[in-house]
């Protein structure tokens, strides 16, 4: 989807459609809306409003044609909904709803419209701007990569119109801020739509190996061995594709004002190991490596956006496979800190990967460290698909996480991380089991995870239940969502 803004009225857009918006309840258009209505013969306020009674409901839409000797032979109208529940969300929701119901239009390629929320509603253009384009650009993500008949073209270019020499300039910025944000989730997207047939560790390695403008280090499993990281080679030991353990550094020029470690989830294919998952359950368990794709993401952003913050990339990446090599329930594993881990549950590995590389990560002396990890169904159960859940062992950190989740239009929860969650990874012959019961799960995953990270504040992203969607989400795609990406992207911005 190319977006662009052009310095001229709506009204000399050469877009095949043109669209403007309303407010629920206003009978006599202002603005741009009303200038349309005003060269159309009162096409909105007569026909659209009087005849056809269009209530203007957020995102709702109508169009009309109109016979002019314009380029555009149509007009669209959407409805911004109530004067007083409009904000930035709402403009969000405003391009995806735009993208759903123009898609279907024959004979439009090129949409002309305004800078809605701009106008009238008073919004800041430069984030109106960003979130119009965030909402219609997560909205288009599709994934044809596997297709072989061609599909029906949709409309693919988008132009904002804008006379206001300031406005203008703002929308600009904001858009190409859109553009960085929707570049990282819909490139995550496509990574974790790949089969794991072709996202294989070796492929996750070669994939940080090819970011430009940051250090890539990958560690094979004689090295990791050598590192001390047995609780995460353990798991990979039932695949034929060997582990990778994968550490990218972005250095800034200047002296950092913050150093941060991020890591996530790498399992490229979670089939549960021995204790194999049901048919249903294992099906969708290639997006495993969600927080790993966020990563990758994460980090390419990195280097466009060039902050002054040394930022190190980490996944352990392997895949949980059962097979005659395959680590078994009941083993014992050491972790880089010296620390027991007794197998109660193979399925239960993205925690054993994490704690080597939580400790992984503590040792690069960072100021923080966090983690996005699709980790537990238990989180599925407690939040629902579209909430992730955030634990930590520093509330200031988690505060921070949540607030810039929800700026970013994701939501966060924080979950409890009490001690008493620990009381069922208590094993008999080592120094912790890896789970133990189902019943709090999520919370019992962190608690397992803290004993990985000693002093560094430290923040945990629980996505199973956000990472990848059955049923059409918020943007109206299936599949993978690249959850967490907003977040920390903007987390980063905001800090640079
Ligand atoms: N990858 C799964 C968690 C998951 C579940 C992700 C659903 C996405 C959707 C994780 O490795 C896992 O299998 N967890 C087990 C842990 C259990 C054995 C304690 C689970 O949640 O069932
Ligand atoms: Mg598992
Ligand atoms: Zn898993």
């Amino acid at each position: 989807m190319k977006i662009t803004i052009e310095n001229k009225s709506i009204l000399d857009s050469t877009a095949d459609l043109i669209a403007v918006n309303l407010f629920e309840g206003v009978k006599k258009p202002s603005g741009a809306t009303g200038a349309v209505d005003k060269a159309f013969h009162n096409v909105i306020s007569n026909f659209v409003i009087k005849q056809e009674k269009f209530s203007a409901k957020l995102g709702e839409i109508m169009v009309v044609t109109v016979p002019e000797n314009k380029t555009f032979k149509r007009i669209a109208v959407i409805g911004l909904g109530s004067r007083e529940k409009f904000g930035y969300d709402e403009v969000r929701t405003l391009g995806i709803k735009l993208y759903q119901k123009l898609k279907v239009l024959k004979n439009v390629k090129k949409i002309g419209t305004i800078l809605h929320g701009a106008g009238i509603a008073g919004l800041d253009p430069e984030k109106c701007a960003q979130m119009f384009s965030e909402g219609l650009l997560s909205a288009s993500y599709e994934y044809n990569k596997y297709k072989t008949k061609e599909k029906e073209p949709k409309f693919s270019e988008l132009v904002f119109c804008e006379t206001d020499e300031k406005h203008f300039k703002a929308a600009k910025k904001g858009i190409k801020t859109a553009q960085i944000l929707a570049e990282a989730q819909n490139s995550a997207r496509d990574l974790i739509n790949e089969p794991a047939m072709f996202v294989t560790p070796q492929k996750v390695a070669e994939l940080a190996k090819s970011i430009k403008g940051i250090e890539t280090k990958v560690y094979s499993k004689a090295q990791a061995k050598k590192m001390g990281m047995n609780a995460f080679l353990a798991v990979g030991e039932g695949s034929v594709h060997p582990p990778e353990f994968i550490h990218m550094r972005y250095t800034p020029k200047g002296k950092p004002k913050r150093k941060i470690a991020f890591i996530g989830k790498g399992i490229t294919f979670d089939s549960g190991g021995l204790d194999i998952k049901p048919a249903a359950s294992m099906l969708t368990m290639k997006d495993d490596m969600s927080g790993a794709a966020s990563i990758l993401s994460l980090m390419k952003a990195v280097v466009e956006l060039q902050p002054n913050l040394e930022i190190h990339g980490i996944i352990a990446a392997c895949e949980n496979m059962p097979s005659g090599s395959s680590y078994k329930p009941g083993d014992i594993l050491t972790a880089k800190n010296g620390k027991t881990i007794e197998v109660d549950n193979t399925d239960a590995e993205g925690r054993i990967t994490l704690a080597d590389a939580l400790c992984y990560a503590e040792e690069q002396k960072v100021d923080e460290i966090i983690d996005l990890a699709t980790l537990t169904g238990a989180c599925v159960v407690a939040l629902g698909t579209f909430v992730s859940g955030v634990m930590g062992n520093n509330q200031e950190l988690i505060d921070r996480i949540i607030e810039t989740a929800y700026q970013s239009g994701e939501k966060f929860w924080q979950l409890p991380m009490f001690e008493e969650y620990g009381k069922v990874l208590e094993s008999d012959v080592a120094d912790m089991k890896n789970t133990g019961s189902r019943f709090g799960g999520a919370s019992s995953a962190g608690v397992f995870l803290n004993n990985f990270v000693k002093e560094t504040p430290w923040c945990h992203i629980d996505i199973a239940g956000t990472a990848y969607l059955d049923k059409a989400g918020a943007d109206g795609v299936k599949g993978p969502t690249g959850v967490g990406i907003k977040t920390l992207i903007n987390y980063v911005r905001g800090l640079k």
